[in-house]
């Protein structure tokens, strides 16, 4: 496995475009897949769990083709047109694709084996196997929870009125997938409002979709049956990927860069608003709509940054980006304090955990508790001089590629492979911009 040494404290400059949403591209994939004639989708994030739902969709009848970079054709077979796959499917690392998909597959009359890398299989599934069961799905899961599983949809799924125990889209998502192949009216309520591209999304190809606020709840119905009209998506930047360029253009000393195409989806912009409160100097420009998606531009210079105790932002508006904030909080002046984000132990690994003891081994003091982390900020540059472990989960390999550009002695990510998951230029990218990043072995 490739391991990748970050070291320099080279100031970043220039002009960049992070590569599409992943959110939003497995779900053109998907949900082209269900409509009755062909869709083009352009800005497709082209990383491994893109390709795994587009690998999966294949195998269960939709014929989807790549055209050239970031350009996809989808022939899809209508709602209720999906068809069992004649081998096992591999979903990779990839947790939106695992649930996303079993939410399709609950309402069609379909028997499907997934399986995974041991990231996923160690990830829970009885957070969708409940209401999907309760839509009429039936499952073997190992442990009764976890991948490898085969499940057997039902061709007379009931909609349902599910209300999510924890704040995640993909449950949400996944109710809502199902319910499209469900007679009447399918239900999901949230106490926090997630990400909501899979309702836009719906709309746009001509689903009857509503949310409204009802007794402190986000409610989201959804008209099952519907016919889906195909429609060209065109993909935004992700702001998830361009989280690690924003953190490390304001760390580090003499930065000013311009990310450009940035989804602004208002239930994703948390980080923009929780790096400002730390003191961060980012500026919107250019504001506008791109395929249903609020988009703008981002310059970003660098900035003395503070610690933070409490944030003016719900958690699930930057779920993602906790590890790359974990960092800016390493060097920013003062003690920052992260509370409510217990869902942080079940991503591709227990970031929390993960990032805690990376962040120790990097001379960073904090202390770890159940649901957050305490981290004293250094007010500059970190010791540095460690190997970390990635445990297979992106987002550590690229948080602790930027916090080596502010760290005495650099350092050195133990496996960089995870990255092609989401973000497969962002080592040459980031190179581009300044970085000094090197891949080894
Ligand atoms: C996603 C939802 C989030 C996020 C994941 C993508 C989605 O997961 O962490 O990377 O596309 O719906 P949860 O729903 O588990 O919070």
């Amino acid at each position: 496995m490739p391991s990748l040494i970050s070291s320099s404290h080279a100031a970043l400059t220039g002009t960049a475009r992070v590569p599409g949403d992943k959110s939003i591209s497995h779900r053109a994939i998907m949900l082209s897949a269900l409509a009755v004639g062909k869709s083009e989708v352009t800005g497709l994030l082209e990383g491994e769990d893109v390709l795994a739902t587009a690998a999966a969709m294949r195998a269960m009848g939709a014929r989807v083709e790549r055209l050239g970079e970031g350009h996809w054709v989808v022939e899809g077979v209508g709602v209720g047109g999906l068809m069992t796959p004649d081998d096992i499917i591999d979903m990779g690392n990839s947790g939106t694709s695992t649930r996303l998909i079993m939410g399709l597959i609950a309402s069609h009359g379909i028997t499907v084996t997934m399986t995974g890398d041991a990231s996923l299989r160690g990830r829970p599934m009885g957070r969708v196997m409940v209401p999907l069961m309760s839509v009429g799905a039936e499952f073997k899961a190992r442990d009764d929870k976890y991948l490898p599983l085969t499940m057997t949809g039902t061709m007379d799924a009931m909609p349902t009125d599910y209300t999510t125990p924890m704040a995640s889209a993909q449950v949400k998502s996944a109710v809502l997938l199902a319910g499209l192949n469900a007679p009447g009216i399918t239900t999901v309520r949230e106490r926090v409002a997630t990400r909501d591209h899979t309702e836009r999304m719906l709309k746009a190809m001509g689903a009857e979709v509503h949310t409204t606020e009802e007794n402190g709840h986000f409610v989201v119905r959804l008209k099952g049956q519907p016919e889906l009209t195909p429609v060209n998506f065109e993909v935004p930047g992700d702001i998830s990927s361009s989280a690690f360029l924003l953190v490390a253009a304001s760390i580090i000393p003499g930065s000013d860069i311009t990310v450009e195409n940035v989804g602004m989806n208002p239930l994703r912009t948390g980080i923009f608003y929780a790096l400002q409160a730390m003191g961060a100097d980012i500026t919107i420009m250019h504001e506008r709509t791109l395929g249903g998606e609020p988009v703008a531009d981002l310059r970003v210079r660098a900035a003395k940054l503070k610690g933070v105790t409490s944030l003016p932002v719900d958690p699930s508006t930057m779920i993602d980006e906790f590890p790359v904030l974990f960092c800016a909080a390493a060097v920013a002046e003062g003690t920052s304090r992260f509370e409510g984000l217990e869902e942080l132990r079940v991503k591709e690994s227990d970031r929390l955990a993960v990032m805690a003891s990376g962040l120790k081994a990097c001379g960073v003091e904090l202390s770890e508790f159940e649901d957050g982390i305490e981290i004293k900020g250094r007010g500059g540059r970190v010791p540095g001089g460690a190997k970390v472990a990635t445990h297979l989960d992106h987002r550590i390999a690229m948080s602790f590629s930027v916090l080596g550009q502010m760290a005495e002695s650099g350092i050195t990510i133990d496996d960089a492979a995870p990255i092609q998951t989401s973000f497969p230029v962002f080592v040459d990218l980031l190179k581009g911009l300044g970085a000094g990043l090197e891949l080894e072995g």
